[in-house]
């Protein structure tokens, strides 16, 4: 009956016979949704509609071997046949998840000498890998945190930030963090801006292998960043998508998190597994707030788990069960911890063969920048209009090495317009085609 009445509906001919409501939803109920705007996933497409064989793409977040192929970790292998093969049940984790996971993923962050951990003064909860983590913290600082709603981000950042602080009601504004002439750290900008946040504002920082541009502080630096956000009593919000994976120490990559703990800073921190464990789709990861003490910490997780109840109930148990035995076993430990150095080795070697052949086609500019930034992504300070013509651009190579002396060079290289190419799309089969289309649309 009710879809005759919709068939009669479109029809138009006896609206007016019909019922006010029915009348009123001729139209699609999501006619007036606009289209959103392209996202990174258009240079997945791109690349996939390219018919080139030898087509690169340095668009994607996710670490790649040097077949340029996805990387199961042996550990995670290993792991993974000991959580099936104990057979365990598949019952509802709690509210903050599998607690054998986030045990060890604090002391993974914090160091198990850590005052922090050594007094039980952490709330944590496991999350929707690191955006989750993000989303919980924005979620409790608009609700909690008394000072203020705003929470400074560098720029440029992940591009998410802005999107998941907005939508957890906090208001994003910006500090100066890239400075474009050098391509280096804007230390001093970024100090300045710190220094003019209203006191006890929220500042995101990130712990290690800053995504997009791959500039991290020194440890100096981090040291006066330290300083100057307890001078001016703001609220500092890590966000260490990359442990391990930056310089392929886990400790090395914590020191932020490590100098803030131990100078007494009151924070929290989102962590993230799918990077240094490879554990993408499993959507492994953790809040954490470093509280005064262990009475504040309990008022705090009873908060978190008001908070995390009506949003998703309680997180999935497989991938933090996976996480939790490469933690907690300490021969698989060592093997991952060998393992996300072997992955952070080949990211490091891939820069510095990228300069290499840039240099031995004799490239005038300075790419010295490539080795100096670190982690899984190079801002090649290129332009949108050069990243264009590195996806299109088809031209003419002169080489000693070729037939007549030139050849046809079809880039087919896919990345973000912002400059940023992913290293873990970097092998040591395409890096000197990658180094020659650089050239080309550089020079
Ligand atoms: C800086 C930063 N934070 C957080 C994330 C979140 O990643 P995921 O949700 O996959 O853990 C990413 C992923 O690329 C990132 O680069």
């Amino acid at each position: 009956m009710l879809s005759s009445c919709r068939l009669v509906a479109r029809s138009g001919a006896i609206q007016s016979s019909l019922p006010r409501t029915i009348a009123l939803r001729s139209a699609s109920t999501w006619a007036s949704v606009p289209q959103g705007p392209p996202a990174i996933l258009g240079i997945t497409e791109a690349f996939k509609a390219d018919s080139f064989q030898e087509k690169i793409n340095l668009g994607v977040g996710a670490y790649r071997d040097d077949k340029g192929k996805p990387y199961v970790l042996p550990s995670v292998r290993t792991a993974e046949k000991k959580v099936v093969d104990s057979a365990l049940d598949k019952e509802y984790a709690g509210i903050t998840g599998v607690p054998s996971f986030t045990k060890a993923a604090a002391i993974l962050a914090y160091g198990s000498s850590s005052d922090a951990i050594k007094n039980d003064r952490i709330a944590i909860t496991q999350s929707i890998s690191g955006t989750g983590a993000l989303r919980i913290g924005g979620e409790f600082l608009a609700r909690h945190y008394p000072s203020s709603k705003k929470i400074y981000i560098p720029t440029p950042s992940w591009a998410n930030h802005n999107a998941v602080f907005k939508d957890s009601g906090l208001e994003v504004v910006k500090y100066k963090y890239y400075n474009k002439d050098t391509i280096g750290l804007d230390f001093d900008g970024m100090v300045e801006d710190l220094k003019a946040a209203p006191e006890g504002s929220i500042v995101l920082l990130h712990a290690c292998a800053h995504n997009p541009t791959g500039i991290d502080p020194s440890e100096q630096q981090w040291r006066q960043i330290s300083d100057v956000v307890k001078e001016k009593r703001h609220y500092p919000f890590f966000d260490m998508a990359y442990q391990g994976f930056a310089s392929g120490d886990t400790k090395k990559d914590a020191f932020p998190v490590r100098l803030f703990e131990s100078q007494g800073h009151h924070f929290c921190l989102a962590q993230s597994f799918a990077k240094n464990m490879g554990l993408y789709g499993e959507r492994v990861g953790a809040f954490s707030i470093c509280c005064e003490s262990a009475e504040e910490k309990k008022r705090v997780d009873s908060q978190l788990k008001i908070l995390v109840r009506p949003l998703y109930s309680n997180p999935p148990v497989h991938g933090a069960r996976i996480a939790a035995e490469i933690l907690n076993n300490p021969e698989l430990n060592q093997q991952w911890l060998e393992e996300v150095k072997g992955m952070a080795d080949r990211i490091i070697s891939m820069r510095a063969l990228l300069k290499k052949n840039l240099e031995d086609l004799g490239s005038k500019h300075d790419w010295s920048h490539i080795t100096s930034q670190i982690g899984m992504f190079a801002y090649t300070g290129l332009k949108p209009e050069q990243m264009d013509k590195l996806a299109k651009e088809v031209s003419r190579i002169c080489t000693k090495d070729s037939y007549d002396g030139a050849y046809m060079h079809q880039h087919s290289v896919y990345a973000t317009k912002d400059g940023r190419i992913s290293v873990a799309g970097i092998t040591t089969g395409n890096v000197k085609r990658l180094a020659e289309s650089i050239h080309q649309v550089t020079s």
